[in-house]
């Protein structure tokens, strides 16, 4: 286990961009000895980070170690984790932690690094003692365009599938590698998802009661490079644009935390097995609707009504429309375009569902994040209507 304590608070990742950048890990590896590699089971070898890494283990061989571990979950279940935590806890003197997958993997990553740093008997112990900190160097290599978890200090944890958030600045990695080659071989309909996740990322990132200027510049980029990419055929250079904006949304997140949608996903995730960014998109256009005719009795404490009329207007310049209802039509038209369903009956919930959806859909730090209060009546009605 590593003994030395580094304060790891405020630092910045060095981020390689661009094709092929995976194989500037060239010149940080080498200064490993033991390293832990987590990867997308489903993955790590279509997308041609396992050639890479096992060429760099010939190479250096006797320099380096490597102790591959393949995760296939989705959401992040804490025995899942315990299990991955049990694999690795008995390697001593690791030196670094890598992942390379969508935000599933980086997150089980984020928990992990906390865990062996502190040599803690469980996994789980991450969960509830906010003291613990990571003291591994970390290498976070995206293969999805969607959660930015590469770019921010939280990781989204189920324990009883009840959504729980470990959030601290000892997770931000040292090397951020940003390949939009990793992204070939996505399938389509996990790409499409993906950029769901990280347009409702900068959008909810604008109207966040945690907004900031530098937060509403990054969900700017964002938002902008999807729909300038959304339309267009798939090449490696819209890939490259489509990973950047999902870089991008989670620069946002990371500062000004996501909202009701987010919210409301978790359950819909952890219980019914939805995908994250669908999950997150289903209700975005009716929260959308429901944040815009916001008025001083609806506010959450702490926000005024010129900040969310702020946000509108910024989000009508990136969406290009005058509207509110031209903004709800542009959401639909978005998940239509990616060819997915908008309808909770679509994903297997039933209208019987509903109740139990709404009463899981407050989470701390998240609902009341956004910038208008509210109940889980008011979370039925959405849901009623979009059943
Ligand atoms: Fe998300």
């Amino acid at each position: 286990m590593p003994s030395s304590a580094i304060s790891r608070d405020s630092k910045e990742a060095v981020t390689f961009r661009g094709e092929g950048a995976l194989s500037r890990l060239d010149v940080v590896l080498p200064k490993y000895k033991n390293i832990l590699l987590f990867n997308d089971a489903n993955g790590f070898q279509p997308c041609g980070a396992a050639d890479y890494f096992q060429q760099v283990e010939t190479e250096l061989k006797g320099r380096i170690r490597i102790q591959y571990v393949p995760y296939e979950g989705k959401a992040l279940p804490i025995e899942d984790i315990e299990a991955k935590y049990r694999e690795v806890k008995s390697n001593t003197d690791v030196d670094v932690i890598i992942a390379v997958g969508g935000g599933t993997i980086i997150d089980l990553v984020k928990i992990i690094s906390i865990a062996y740093s502190n040599n803690c008997e469980k996994a789980e112990e991450v969960l509830t003692d906010k003291e613990l900190k990571n003291r591994l160097d970390l290498i976070f290599i995206p293969t999805t365009a969607g959660t930015g978890s590469e770019a921010t200090s939280f990781a989204v944890v189920y324990k009883d599938k009840i959504k729980f958030s470990v959030d601290n600045q000892s997770l931000l990695p040292d090397t951020i590698v940003l390949d939009p080659l990793l992204l070939k071989s996505l399938p389509v309909p996990v790409l499409n998802s993906t950029v769901l996740d990280a347009l409702a990322q900068g959008i909810e990132s604008t109207w966040a009661k945690g907004a900031t200027n530098e937060s509403r510049e990054y969900s700017k980029q964002a938002i902008s490079l999807i729909l300038d990419n959304i339309d267009k055929e798939n090449s490696l250079n819209r890939l490259e644009k489509l990973q950047l904006a999902s870089h991008f949304a989670g620069k946002a997140i990371n500062i000004s935390k996501t909202t009701l949608p987010h919210s409301i996903s978790y359950p819909m995730t952890s219980h019914f097995d939805v995908p994250h960014g669908i999950a997150v998109f289903l209700t975005l256009p009716k929260v959308a609707e429901l944040n815009y005719y916001t008025n001083e009795h609806t506010l959450q404490p702490g926000v005024q009504l010129s900040d969310i009329k702020e946000s509108f207007s910024l989000l009508f310049s990136f969406f290009q429309v005058d509207t509110i209802d031209q903004l709800v039509e542009k959401l639909h038209e978005v998940i239509v375009k990616l060819k997915f369903k908008t309808r909770l009956r679509d994903y297997g919930i039933k209208r019987k569902d509903l109740s139990f959806l709404a009463a899981h859909a407050l989470t701390k730090g998240r609902s009341d994040n956004n910038p208008r209060n509210v109940d889980s009546n008011t979370i039925l009605k959405i849901l009623e209507e979009i059943y």
